[in-house]
């Protein structure tokens, strides 16, 4: 099959990298021309493990290919993904499908008489219809299918997720759509992957479901971790006790300062703005937009706690920037709401984040970024884990301790067993386990 990728961040790179070592010849574009350089001469923009060997490997095979030409890109190609970004629209929370249609138009514009457009991108209900009639408007005498394939793929595994992923979903409306779908997916049905096939609204709404369904989950834990507190309760051993449960399963049952990242935040909003429009109330999903937005909050409240009440004119060392570990994406971060919170109540703010600094520097400004995890502890009032990157779950704690001027740690990944570290740190704090030391 020949592919065209249209856009090359975290989904359109990984996605296009991984077809191409299915076997199919792919085009990558992007209107970015520093990225398509930086492609070109084998540097990964982004980070991703193994994504640039990935994509090394099949540079060299020729299978892969980069340019800022989307008229070039497409030429001869049987299937072009949209995988252009569909950001929150400012204002109102609706997902912003700029991005999106215009792609369209230029594809439709350049693409062969016959051929798939896919949506990638997570789309609201109803865009596959959108991008059909765009399509029409501007390419009438061409036979383009419109389908909708939704990416579940994680930052930071990206292209183990690809590679075997729990499903791949395909909303489709024609035979085109179907058979040209089931050709690319081939090597993955090959290894027994369930290939779903629906109708494209249901697969536009089966994306967003499964993302404020693992929402849910989190703000779930999050709220049970503050009732454990209360209560003396573990949440670890709540979280253990229920996911057991097959009906539950363990995932997403770890407590934390709130979800972030590119797509919960966005997603759960672009959610029940769709719902707000067919007059349907998603009140789960909206209690958990809210539990998350306060969560951020009350983490820099949890820490200025932890100071003793103030942290005017004291000095918090963060460890991660980042949502999450294994990548450098800063978007919808809790840092982005919980560092300025400390910084408004008068705390200077070192930090450092193995991956995310730089992306970071831009967005969180006074932030002193330091070279590594004890030159951002050193001389602090308090160490902060925020995100847990594995080189921050063998930490020295002999050494934290020297570092920081006053020993309080602020774990708000529950990376350390308690016992452990209460010793070491005279003030631990951790989330849902104990009430807080001070
Ligand atoms: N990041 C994730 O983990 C993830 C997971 C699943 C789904 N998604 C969804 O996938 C989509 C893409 O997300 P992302 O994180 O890869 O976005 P991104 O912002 O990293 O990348 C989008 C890229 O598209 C390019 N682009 C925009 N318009 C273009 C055009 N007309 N022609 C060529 N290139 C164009 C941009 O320059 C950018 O490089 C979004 O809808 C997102 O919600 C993301």
């Amino acid at each position: 099959m020949r592919i065209a990728m249209i856009g090359t961040g975290y989904v359109g790179l990984v996605s296009g990298a991984c077809f191409s070592e299915f076997g199919h010849s792919v085009t990558c574009v992007d209107l970015n021309a520093a990225v398509i350089e930086r492609l070109k001469a084998g540097e990964i923009p982004i980070f991703e493990p193994g994504l640039e060997d990935l994509v090394a490997r099949n540079a060299r095979a020729g299978r892969l290919t980069f340019t800022t030409d989307l008229a070039e890109g497409v030429k001869g190609a049987d299937a072009v993904f949209i995988a252009v970004g569909t950001p929150s629209r400012r204002g109102d929370g609706h997902a912003d499908l700029s991005y999106v249609y215009a792609a369209a138009r230029q594809i439709a514009e350049a693409a062969p008489d016959s051929c798939v457009i896919v949506n990638k991108s997570t789309v609201p209900v109803g865009t596959a219809e959108e991008v059909e009639r765009i399509a029409r408007e501007v390419a009438p005498g061409k036979a383009i299918s419109v389908a909708s394939n939704p990416e579940f793929l994680r930052e930071g595994s990206a292209i183990e997720d690809f590679m075997r992923p729990d499903r791949v979903v395909c909303g489709v409306a024609d035979d085109q759509a179907r058979d040209t779908l089931k050709a690319i997916y081939r090597p993955l049905s090959l290894r027994e992957v369930p290939i779903l096939f629906t109708e494209r609204a249901t697969a536009e709404v089966i994306k967003y479901a499964a993302n404020a369904f693992l929402a849910v989950k989190i703000s779930f834990i999050n709220e049970i971790a503050d009732l454990c507190e209360k209560v003396g309760a573990d949440v670890q051993g709540v979280a253990k006790g229920i996911g057991l449960d097959k009906r539950i399963g363990p995932k997403f049952l770890h407590p934390g300062p709130g979800y972030g990242g590119s797509c919960f935040p966005k997603d759960t909003l672009a959610l029940l703005k769709t719902a707000e429009d067919n007059a349907v109330a998603l009140q789960i999903v909206a209690a958990t937009v809210k539990v998350n937005d306060e969560r951020k909050r009350a983490m820099a409240d949890r820490i200025i706690a932890a100071c003793g009440g103030s942290v005017a004119g004291k000095t918090i060392g963060i460890l991660g920037l980042t949502f999450k570990p294994n990548t450098d994406d800063m978007r919808d971060a809790p840092s982005l709401v919980i560092v300025p919170a400390l910084q408004a109540a008068g705390a200077k703010v070192k930090a450092f984040d193995p991956e995310g600094m730089k992306a970071a520097a831009a967005l969180l400004p006074g932030v002193e970024m330091c070279g590594d995890v004890y030159a951002a502890l050193d001389g602090a009032d308090a160490a902060v884990l925020l995100t847990e990157w594995n080189e921050f779950r063998a930490l020295d704690l002999g050494r934290v301790r020297q570092k920081l001027r006053v020993p309080v740690f602020v774990d708000l990944r529950n990376v350390y067993p308690v016992e452990e570290i209460s010793g070491a740190l005279i003030n631990y704090s951790s989330i849902g386990r104990r009430k807080m030391d001070s």
